[in-house]
């Protein structure tokens, strides 16, 4: 690995207090280009411009798959990753569906082990900040033929994590629009998912909501995410997620949500979830919770969904009762730290790291 250090950090602790998720990025980012069948060696340099052609292959073909990661600051100073294999795992398997070169571990592992050590003075120590960690691959060839790129950029950036959102949120559940469908790109975390369903967004916000519920594609009867994050729903104590599937995304802080409610004694179903079951349990009183899960947000308690031409509004739980408040909190202390971490989950950052 090449590592070109920035002149002068442009590091200020004023930074921590930025509310936008995702804006101020760190000093330094990691980039490995693909050519002629292979990874060059990867080059840590200042986080700034890159230069192609409006010719550049993912422009036009979408080729292009990413991660989302975080490192936390622990009790003891030092630095520390969650679960960072899983990410790992899943972009290779993203690769492999956007037909696209596979990653070796030690460019991805070592190319975020080393960037975290490098900038560890950006990831916050308030409780529930960090630092969100992306990798990114997309097709660089400078080719306008509809065909799989040649040439591939591996880039890791790294930006500060304040809360996603700011205020409670509400979701139309989906009857027309859908994000994924059998044989597609729904379990990847393919960038095209993503772009693709800020149109629908777009319409959910026209009808007074947030969001959207994505229900499956054939028949619009079935809850399956909840905007870029997997969803579990409460009725009654039991809480109710839809298995992974070809169009569900794998969520690292799904399994860990979902991990430690079984821990907690909290009755958990792996099921697929009707929408004709929620809005019954909303007419019955037994719809508690919809919450989102995902690494960006952590944990959402949702405030309302909307069906049709209604909005269901959810009970305001008191925090004690308020499965999604409970389980986010022990995931977040568990990743910041504060608590035990009886899996394994953590990983710490050494430091100093030899390039
Ligand atoms: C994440 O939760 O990390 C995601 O990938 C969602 C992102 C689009 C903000």
């Amino acid at each position: 690995m090449i590592i070109q250090k920035i002149e002068e950090s442009k590091f200020t602790p004023e930074v921590f207090n930025i509310k936008v998720f995702g804006k101020a990025f760190t000093d330094h980012m990691l980039l490995c280009h693909y050519k002629d069948g292979k990874w060059n060696v990867p080059v840590i340099k200042p986080y700034g411009k890159l230069e192609f052609t409006p010719a550049v292959s993912v422009a036009h073909y979408g080729q292009g798959i990413f991660e989302g990661m975080k490192a936390y600051k622990g009790p003891d100073g030092e630095a520390y990753l969650f679960r960072p294999e899983e990410n790992f795992e899943r972009f290779n398997k993203s690769a492999v569906r956007m037909d696209m070169p596979q990653i070796p571990e030690e460019i991805f592992m070592d190319g975020i082990r080393t960037l975290v050590d490098i900038d560890r003075q950006w990831i916050p120590d308030k409780y529930g900040m960090s630092l969100y960690i992306r990798p990114v691959m997309f097709g660089t060839e400078e080719a306008i033929s509809a065909k799989s790129s040649d040439e591939f950029l591996f880039s890791i950036v790294m930006a500060v994590a304040p809360n996603y959102y700011n205020k409670p949120l509400s979701l139309k559940i989906a009857d027309k629009f859908s994000r994924a469908a059998n044989g597609g790109t729904g379990f990847a975390k393919a960038a095209g998912n993503y772009g693709a369903s800020f149109y629908p967004a777009r319409v959910a916000r026209e009808e007074g909501y947030d969001q959207v519920i994505w229900t499956d594609d054939a028949t619009h009867t079935l809850i399956e995410e909840a905007g870029t994050m997997n969803v579990i729903i409460r009725i009654g104590d039991k809480l109710l997620t839809a298995p992974v599937s070809e169009r569900i995304l794998n969520g690292v802080t799904r399994k860990s949500i979902l991990q430690l409610a079984e821990d907690a004694g909290i009755e958990v179903e792996v099921r697929p979830i009707t929408v004709k079951e929620v809005y019954e349990a909303h007419k019955s009183g037994e719809l508690k919770e919809v919450i989102g899960v995902g690494t960006a947000v952590v944990v959402n308690n949702y405030a309302a969904v909307g069906y049709g031409e209604e909005k269901l509004s959810l009970p305001e739980l008191p925090a004690e009762d308020c499965f999604g408040s409970i389980l986010k909190k022990k995931l977040v202390d568990l990743q910041m730290g504060i608590s035990e971490d009886p899996y394994g989950w953590r990983q710490l950052v050494e430091h100093p790291i030899e390039a």
